[in-house]
């Protein structure tokens, strides 16, 4: 007996060695899924400003997260602060982070701010800084220093690796029981701001070069089918060079860091026009090199250890915003969405993100501090701050297991309401949700007078919803400021059988609070000013 409890206890024990399961990405029929502790999740974020990331500053970044009722903070580690003298690393910072997110329960992702922050070399330390001999700068076309470091740099690239190494394996050392870090990007908003590429001899030797298999693979050809990046890519030679030049630095990193400790990473990208179709040359319109939308093939190639190539979406026209999301979202990479404005008009855009099935979501800069990014978020600091986006998480963070899992599944979609009011439309399998916007909640427009005219608060664009088709004919159904009307597929007859408001219990249960009826369906399902969940039973006449 006594030999049994001792290897029932031992068993346990390594069960508590080996710890939760590794986060990691997962894709089935073109979609895809954060697996944490084995099941999908969705990420609900909220990152930091860019220098939050001292112990001081964490009360600040807790409060704001827990009001926004985020489940992740994106919080950055500095190459700087690891590695302040050459080989000597302080990972204190990282350690006070982790244990505090434990205690606030929340999970993290790691932003390594090291040789490209916003593309400069800002985050390096005073060691590489002030030895451009070791650490070059990029070369314009007449040889003049760039204020951007090269990605042909090999000290910088051997030093930027070894620092994020040995951040990895910390990592490894104190999260690998507990997983509380689920992903890392691996510089931040990389390439170069008013230079095409790198002219220093290296690049220009590569440059000369014919272009790699790998890339020829994957980024169709435009001029000719081989040789030189010139003859192959025309006009677009100079930056698609570069952004392979780029990419390859940032995978070498990232190969070397998951040898250490292997966590999901990705980088994050300054966004071109999304409008701008078929995207032209280069015109000092966006950092040449960064993981824009149209070089999204050369990083796959360059960088095979980067799981993501993500938006960083600071474009508030709904035009543009959503014009991101399909570009970004493709079978081989699932759309994260690291970083958005906080201005309140951004609100909505959750329910198209989320109903797509991004894979996780973060406004930037949602921690209270005395600082605003204004007109790229809001001007606010308290929290007013957080309340255009908590209304939404509010509604998914009870949930958020469950979502995950239905659009890992395909199930799900979403939208948000656009500049122009105009109606919309969800098409689901024997389903069509019909969307209108400004409407009062009682009455049809077409009876004239009062009802006709926009409804109180909604001068400007805040409608959203996402929906959830659970079986073949049930939804859930979540949103804001929207008339939603379900009708049967075209050629098909159908009606609404009974809507109930509620939500879901801790065990994924469905509690009914109220049946709308009556009023609250005659004019469709008008979803209020503050977010509501509905399950909608759909049927058939047979
Ligand atoms: C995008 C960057 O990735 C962020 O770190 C920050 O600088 C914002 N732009 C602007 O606030």
């Amino acid at each position: 007996m006594k030999k049994l409890l001792l290897a029932a206890s031992l068993a346990c024990l390594s069960l508590v060695a080996a710890g939760a399961e590794r986060p990691r990405l997962v894709a089935k029929d073109g979609r895809h899924a954060l697996l944490v502790d084995g099941k999908p999740f969705l990420i609900l974020g909220a990152q930091a400003h860019n220098s939050s990331n001292y112990p001081a500053a964490l009360k600040g970044v807790w409060d704001a997260a827990n009001d926004l009722k985020a489940n992740t903070v994106l919080m950055p580690v500095a190459w700087e602060q690891v590695e302040p003298q050459e080989g000597r690393f302080d990972f204190s910072f990282v350690d006070t982070l982790v244990k505090q997110a434990r205690q606030q329960k929340k999970r993290l992702v790691i932003l390594w701010f090291a040789t490209w922050k916003n593309t400069s070399a800002q985050y390096t330390p005073e060691w590489v800084k002030l030895n451009p001999k070791r650490f070059p700068a990029m070369l314009d076309a007449d040889g003049k220093p760039s204020y951007a470091l090269s990605p042909f740099g090999t000290e910088t690239l051997k030093h930027d690796q070894r620092a994020f190494v040995a951040l990895m394996g910390h990592l490894k050392a104190i999260d690998s029981t507990e997983r509380t870090v689920l992903m890392v990007q691996v510089q931040n908003e990389p390439g170069v701001f008013g230079l095409v590429r790198d002219f220093g001899p290296a690049a220009q030797a590569a440059f000369e070069q014919p272009v790699p298999a790998a890339v020829l693979a994957r980024q169709k050809p435009k001029a000719a089918a081989t040789g030189t990046w010139r003859q192959v890519y025309g006009d677009y030679a100079d930056e698609y060079f570069h952004a392979w030049a780029v990419a390859r630095y940032i995978g070498e990193v990232a190969a070397a860091g998951r040898a250490a400790y292997d966590l999901p990473m990705y980088v994050n990208n300054a966004l071109r026009d999304p409008l701008e179709q078929p995207p032209k040359p280069w015109n000092k319109n966006f950092a040449a090199g960064g993981p824009t939308w149209d070089v999204i093939d050369i990083y796959k190639a360059a960088a095979p250890a980067i799981d993501i190539v993500a938006p960083d979406i600071y474009q508030p026209g709904s035009a543009q915003f959503n014009a991101n999301l399909p570009l970004f979202q493709r079978p081989d990479n699932p759309l994260w969405v690291p970083e958005f404005g906080t201005q309140p008009s951004y609100g909505r855009f959750l329910y198209a993100m989320l109903g797509r099935g991004a894979i996780g979501v973060s406004p930037f800069g949602t921690d209270y501090f005395d600082y605003s990014n204004y007109p790229l978020g809001t001007l606010a600091t308290d929290k007013t701050l957080v309340q255009p986006f908590e209304r939404v998480y509010r509604m998914f963070a009870p949930i958020q297991r469950l979502w995950a899992q239905w659009a890992f599944e395909g199930r799900t979609q979403g939208i948000a309401e656009g500049d122009d009011r105009q109606p919309q439309q969800l098409d689901f399998p024997g389903w069509t949700a019909k969307l209108t916007y400004r409407m009062g909640r009682f009455g049809e427009s077409a009876w004239g007078g009062e009802f006709t005219k926009p409804a109180a608060g909604t001068d400007e664009p805040t409608g959203g919803v996402a929906m959830a088709q659970i079986s073949a004919d049930e939804f859930i159904v979540i949103g804001q400021r929207v008339r939603v009307r379900m009708e049967p597929a075209a050629g098909t007859s159908g009606m609404m059988l009974r809507t109930e408001q509620g939500r879901f219990d801790a065990q994924g249960r469905w509690v009914m609070e109220r049946v709308w009826n009556g009023d609250q369906v005659d004019y469709g399902l008008n979803l209020p000013a503050e977010p509501v969940m509905l399950k909608v039973k759909m049927g058939r006449v047979r």
